[in-house]
């Protein structure tokens, strides 16, 4: 039989409110936690100072009953995790609203679970210790169109000691709500509006061909991909077009529904160090090898998916599909090489070895060493 066995997650568990305006949702959503209930908002160090947004959250929360940790970096670590959480609890929270890009809802779940969990966050990445049912309830709110994070269970934090990001999915993680409003996506300058939707691509192309893909993620996977090759090149050269940054935070949305239950491969893998230590944002880090991943995992690529690529990507051949979404991401900023990165080939074998074995365990065709070499 051509089909094979899946498990899916089916309606998911985070309720997405989708649509320009949709931050006004927010005293609505928190409202179960209780009117009185003490809020931590997470959140980065000055983007959303700037663009007013944080003022806004705080004005519709009511910033009496809001605790701010506004110190998560752009890679957040498992100390800011552990600081949240030890905020959170201090200061007798109810609720996590995690307000920004993928960086600050990440650390808003990671401290979610930390409230309820001993120990160091470090040895739950690194798959020493699991997780178990209890934490926090989070709401996220999304200003950018890319991670997906703000309806998954997933996140990725970095080990500052070893120099390397994880991402793990805990169910307990899993937001609440979602409020995925395109209007917030208007601040974002043009390289950070390629980077992170390059990211939204790069979970679609490898959702794709990793071992848990199944046909409910296929179907999300193409449909973002569709909307990311027309409506990325779009929303760079107009990043004040509401039409567009729609289309964009949709599209980022649909990949994330596929990550859901499919998870990230070699590209990711390989991602994680590259960024952890040469500071090279994550969608521009991820995208850097999805051209040669797609070239690798071709021979095993089922015929059917393969051909709705094709279309996709309007090609005929598998060289040309490499060629046209190398095209693509590069057009949009990605690195070409390891001198785009920093890098020298000899600093190769150590990214080789950093590169993340549980991503690579995902990856549809079995990936040894030298293959990560090659790639
Ligand atoms: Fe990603």
């Amino acid at each position: 039989m051509g089909m094979k066995d899946f498990n899916w997650v089916y309606p998911h568990r985070a309720m997405a409110h989708f649509g320009p305006g949709s931050l006004n949702k927010l005293p609505e959503l928190a409202a179960p936690y209780g009117k009185d209930t003490r809020i931590m908002l997470v959140t980065g160090r000055s983007a959303m100072r700037s663009t007013g947004i944080l003022d806004r959250v705080l004005d519709l929360l009511g910033a009496d009953r809001v605790v701010v940790f506004d110190r998560v970096s752009p890679n957040p670590t498992t100390g800011e995790a552990h600081q949240a959480a030890a905020l959170y609890k201090q200061e007798r929270c109810g609720l996590f609203v995690g307000l920004g890009g993928g960086s600050a809802l990440d650390a808003a779940k990671a401290a979610a679970l930390m409230v309820h969990h001993q120990g160091d966050l470090a040895d739950y990445m690194l798959q020493k210790k699991n997780f178990g049912p209890r934490a926090e309830p989070v709401i996220t709110i999304n200003t950018t169109a890319g991670t997906g994070t703000e309806v998954n269970a997933a996140f990725v934090i970095t080990i500052p000691e070893i120099e390397n990001k994880y991402a793990l999915s805990a169910p307990a993680a899993w937001p609440a709500h979602a409020i995925v409003d395109p209007e917030l996506c208007l601040h974002l300058p043009a390289d950070q509006t390629a980077s992170t939707g390059l990211d939204a691509l790069s979970h679609a192309c490898e959702s794709l061909w990793c071992k848990r893909s199944q046909p409910a993620g296929d179907a999300h996977c193409f449909e973002a991909i569709r909307v990311i090759l027309e409506w990325l090149p779009r929303t760079v050269d107009a990043l004040d077009d509401l039409e567009c940054r729609a289309r964009m935070s949709y599209a980022a949305l649909t990949a994330g529904f596929a990550l859901l239950s499919t998870g990230t491969a070699v590209a990711h893998g390989m991602s994680y160090p590259i960024t952890a230590r040469r500071g090279t944002p994550h969608g521009f880090a991820c995208t850097f090898v999805i051209p040669q991943a797609l070239e690798f995992n071709m021979p095993v690529l089922d015929g059917e998916k393969k051909a709705r690529l094709f279309e996709l990507l309007k090609v005929s051949s598998e060289h040309a599909a490499v060629e046209v979404l190398q095209q693509f991401i590069e057009a949009h900023g990605a690195p070409r090489s390891l001198a785009d990165i920093g890098l020298g080939a000899d600093d190769l074998p150590a990214l080789v070895d950093a590169t993340n074995p549980f991503n690579c365990a995902n990856n549809l065709r079995p990936i040894t060493r030298q293959d990560l070499v090659s790639l």
